[in-house]
């Protein structure tokens, strides 16, 4: 399914066995065949033995797998990494960037299945309103008597009404009750580094915020070391850790 000019969303079928069960936040390698193998997170969980993965076209994995047409054979290992916590009945502070809204799509679908007394908070951000995420989806979750969805523009265009700015301007003012709140934060480095800094700002614990760390990957389960990063195998420690743990490697580098 097409969901931007650069994004598709991918339901992958069985070949063979069935696929094993993942959980929100973990990842897939992803092989195209002849092409390469590259990390893409779960963003659905069916339940039914499918995988579904959505997947913004950068370079010449992603652009194959995004270009594969219905029947294309790709190659699948997963699950890998670590899951979001979502372990309590604390409020849940989602914040997205860009493609970053992938992996934490499991995480509202959940949320809203348990129809718990949870809070659910959603603040979005994207380049345009023509490069949001699952349009559609959210429009109809903030009809509904659920999720808060909150959703921001770097730049506006002739029909958009809605917000222009960073994600970190509604983060700044929304208002949540910082201790009972656990945030998941999933986008580009900066943005969650400003992101996490607010929320410290107003009152999050540390430890109850969340990110997902991107590095490029080989093996996906802690043999190659390519996804070193400090004391971390990205692939194996992460892609979720507590900011805690993210916070003094941002600034690290990939080799
Ligand atoms: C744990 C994990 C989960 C991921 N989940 C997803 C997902 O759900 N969906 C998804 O689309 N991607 C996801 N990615 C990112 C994806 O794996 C990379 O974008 C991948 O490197 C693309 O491979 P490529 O061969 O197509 O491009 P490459 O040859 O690796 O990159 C081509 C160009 O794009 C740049 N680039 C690479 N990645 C990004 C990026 N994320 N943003 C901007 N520029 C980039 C590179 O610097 C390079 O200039 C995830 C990465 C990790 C580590
Ligand atoms: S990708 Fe090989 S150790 Fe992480």
């Amino acid at each position: 399914m097409t969901e931007t000019s650069d994004s598709v969303t991918l339901t992958l079928a069985p070949a063979g066995d069935r696929l094993p069960e993942f959980r929100p936040g973990q990842f897939a390698m992803l092989y195209a065949h002849g092409i390469g193998e590259i990390p893409i997170s779960v963003s659905a969980i069916p339940g039914d033995g499918t995988l579904v993965h959505t997947i913004r076209a950068v370079g010449p994995v992603s652009r194959a797998l995004h270009d594969a047409e219905p029947g294309t054979v790709l190659g699948v290992r997963g699950p890998f990494g670590t899951a979001w916590r979502l372990d309590d009945d604390e409020g849940l502070l989602l914040v997205a960037g860009g493609i970053g809204l992938a992996p934490l799509r499991p995480v509202l679908r959940q949320a809203l299945a348990c129809r718990s007394s949870r809070r659910v908070i959603l603040i979005a951000g994207a380049r345009t309103p023509a490069d949001l995420l699952y349009r559609e989806e959210l429009r109809r979750l903030s009809d509904m008597d659920g999720p808060e969805v909150v959703l921001t523009v770097d730049r506006g265009e002739v029909g958009w009404n809605g917000r222009v700015g960073f994600v970190t301007e509604p983060l700044a003012t929304h208002p949540i009750d910082p201790a009972h709140t656990t945030a998941l934060l999933c986008g580009p480095e900066p943005m969650m580094r400003f992101c996490a800094r607010a929320l410290l700002g107003r009152g999050v614990p540390a430890e109850r915020i969340e990110v997902s760390l991107e590095r490029n990957m080989q093996c996906g389960n802690g043999l190659c070391g390519h996804c070193q990063l400090g004391p971390l195998l990205v692939c194996r420690d992460g892609p979720v850790v507590g900011y805690p743990v993210a916070e003094p490697l941002f600034p690290v580098k990939e080799l």
